[in-house]
Parts: structure tokens; sequence; C-alpha cells
């Protein structure tokens, strides 16, 4: 079941297969397991940035703000949401960077709740959500109670039960991340957000390594606020704008902590006061970023032409194929599964834990095989369903198993 030719077969036999040509692969040899970092770059988005570089910024100038930029926020935002996040349309605007959006949402998603104080986080959160979150609650005068594990690389998701742990009628807000970016366990949307909502609180949902990998139903579940990124599994590129997600019900009540002219009502009125722009337009804060929203529109089309569900149908045949490698081959060797054995609650990242993770890393980019190392151990292996394939997972960790018999014993 290890043989190279199984992996050739999965591919052979792989609907989404001809998405890896619509991206641009310098070098066909190279093993990138890292698309959970940074995607790779669709063959379409060169020649859409020298579009808006050369001919809408070069010879239309000013004019190509009234001439389609100044709506790209929305409209990308919309393209976005309705083919990844389950989103209404006018819920999604792309603007900033997560950690911005995470403030301008906690900040938002506290003022629903005036008469509350407490924000509930995972200790295990990524940085900046933990830092953003401090901050804000301290901002509040409030306090951040942490729920769950800091050190471990803890397989399991984060369940309603876990969270119920810290609910109580002081809770304004629960902040979590939909996939955990060390082990790629994907939390309990649903029953977290109801929970949550029958103890009077809201959720802000950080969907940085679920956007475009894992299918979302924001809207229909009634979650109240999100965030994340567009350059991992999105493909938008280094830096890519992120977005904000808020549920239309609570558009009208939402206030954005940074009152920028772009989320005003009337930016060009150059008006005394900020009047909040109707609708989640009000999460912009300044200038929006032309060239760079090009090249996430380009990401998601690719998406949304695939379809999130074949995404997602094959990230779970990725990881699987993956986890199978690592039993046969690298358990014996003393790596341990980072990462849920049960496909139904992994992301598309696979986590491999080893005490030389730091080492085995930097071995491997060495020999054209990229993952990503997680401190203090964890070799991230990232399978993005447009181009990753199967054939290169194989490649990849069988690397690793090479790597892991020469290391002394
Ligand atoms: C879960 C999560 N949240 C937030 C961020 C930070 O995003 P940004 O650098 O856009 O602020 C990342 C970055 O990888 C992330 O993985």
């Amino acid at each position: 079941m290890t043989d190279r030719s199984r992996a050739e077969a999965l591919d052979a036999q792989d609907p989404l297969a001809p998405f890896r040509s619509r991206f641009a692969i310098a070098d066909d040899g190279l093993v990138y397991l890292d698309g959970n970092s940074l995607g790779r770059l669709p063959a379409a988005t060169a020649g859409r940035i020298d579009d808006v570089v050369r001919s809408q910024w070069g010879e239309r100038l000013i004019r190509s703000w009234t001439e389609g930029w100044m709506d790209l926020p929305l409209e990308v935002g919309d393209r976005l949401g309705t083919a990844l996040l389950g989103a209404r349309p006018g819920e999604t605007v792309v603007c900033d960077n997560v950690t911005v959006n995470t403030y301008k949402a906690l900040h938002a998603a506290m003022s629903l709740r005036p008469d509350r104080s407490t924000i509930v986080a995972h200790r295990g959160e990524f940085p900046t959500d933990r830092y953003v979150t401090r901050s804000v609650a301290q901002a509040r005068g409030g306090r951040v109670w942490w729920i769950g594990e800091a050190e471990e690389v803890s397989p399991s998701p984060v369940t309603a039960s876990v969270v119920a742990d810290g609910l109580d009628d002081d809770v304004a807000v629960v902040l979590l991340s939909v996939v955990d970016y060390r082990s790629a366990a994907i939390a309990d949307v649903e029953g977290i957000t109801r929970a949550a909502h029958e103890a009077g609180a809201v959720v802000v949902w950080d969907c940085s390594h679920a956007v475009g990998s894992v299918p979302l139903q924001l809207h229909d579940l009634e979650a109240d606020l999100a965030v994340g990124c567009t350059y991992k599994y999105v493909n938008g590129g280094p830096g890519a704008p992120a977005f904000v997600w808020a549920h239309q019900r609570h558009h009208d009540a939402l206030a954005n902590p940074v009152p920028g002219w772009m989320g005003h009502a009337d930016p060009f009125a150059m008006g005394p006061a900020y009047e909040p722009a109707p609708g989640v337009r009000r999460f912009m804060t300044g200038t929006p970023s032309a060239i760079a929203l090009a090249a996430v529109d380009e990401g998601v089309a690719l998406l949304a032409e695939a379809g999130i569900e074949a995404v997602r149908a094959k990230s779970v045949l990725l990881t699987s194929y993956a986890v199978e490698l690592h039993d046969a081959w690298l358990a014996p060797r003393g790596v341990e599964l980072a990462s849920p054995r049960d496909g139904a609650v992994r992301g598309s990242h696979v986590t491999l834990r080893h005490p030389e993770a730091r080492l085995l890393t930097e071995a491997l980019t060495d020999r054209g095989v990229i993952p990503d190392f997680r401190n203090p151990d964890g070799i991230r292996v990232g399978l993005a369903p447009l181009y990753t394939t199967f054939t290169e997972v194989h490649d990849g960790l069988a690397a690793l198993r090479d790597l892991l018999h020469a290391l002394p014993a």
C-alpha cells in the first residue's frame, strides 16, 4: 500500500487533477507541502496583475478608482464569501490583515454585549489572536478566560463542552479558530456557536486555516463574526488582504474601532464626523489595495470553479493518505501524529512531531521537499487540494522516512 504506483493511481482518479495546470509551477520536481502557509501562484494572477498595473494604473490612473477599484473589497468579498464561507451577498469585505481584522471584530463583538466583559479564548490559539484578545479585553476593562491547553499539540478538536466550561453570564465573546493551526483539528463550529448563543455570548471565528479547504456555513449557522486570511488555501499571494465576515442581522449594531474614512457612509463628503457605512463595508479602514485584491480574486475564482465540496473531498483523501504513510513508515521511527485520525475533524494539513523536527525540516528543504516547521517539534505537511498530488505526498514522506533512517539511533 506504500508503493508509489498507488499514489499514481490516486492521482489518475483525482477529479481535481487538471487544476494543477492552472498554477504557475516553475519546478515540477519540487515537492511543495506548505500551501497552508503560502499558497501557490495561480497562472492567471500574473496576467491580471499586469493588467491592473499597466492598464488600470498606468493608463487610467485615478479614474480606475471609480471604474472598479473602489468596489473590489465588497465584490471580491462576495465572491469569496458565497463560494467558501456560506455567506450571503453583502456579508464579507476583504481588507487589512487578520490581526487588524481580529482587533476590529473583537471590539465590535464586545460592543454587541455592553453589559458583559469577558472574552473566552483558547490557550493554544495562534499568537496574534491571543495578543489581540488580551489587548481588547484590557482596553475595555474586561478579562480573558482561557480554555484548553497551551503546550501540547492536541489532536482533539475543540468541542462545545470544552467551551461551555468557560461560559457564564459575563462572557461577551468567544474567539476560536475553526481549524487549529498546529494540529489541524476542526472545532465544532455549529455546537460551539449554539452553546455560546445559549449563554448570551457571540462568537468570532478565525477561519484562516479553514477558508478554501473546509466548507463553512456561517450564515445558516447564524454565526456572528469571522475573519481569515487569503494567502494560504485561497492562493491570494504573500501578504494578501484578509476578510471580515459579519452576519447581516448584526450589521446595524456593529461598530468598527478603527473608524477610517473608507468605512464611512460617504467617504468623499469629507464630513466632520464619522458615520458608518451601511453593512459590512464599515469594517474597511483606509484605502484598499487594488493590486492585491485582484490577486485574491484570481485565487477565489479557481476555488469557486472547483467547488469547495470537491476540494474538501480531496483534502480528506490527501491527509488520510499522509496518515497511512505516517503509520507505515514514520511511526516506527519515533514520529508522532499530532493531527486527528478521524478525517471528518481534520483540516488540510497533518502535523508530525519528532524531537529533531527542526533539523529534519531543514534537511527536507535541502532535498527539494518543503513542509514547514512549528516550534517546538512539529513538521506541518500542508496539502492544498487544487495542486498537491498524491505522488508529492508519497515522495515527500518517503524523503522524511529516508532521513529518519539516517539519523543516529
Ligand atoms: C490562525 C491564524 N490567525 C491569524 C494569523 C495572522 O494573520 P495576519 O498575518 O494576516 O495578521 C494567522 C497567520 O498565519 C493564522 O494562521
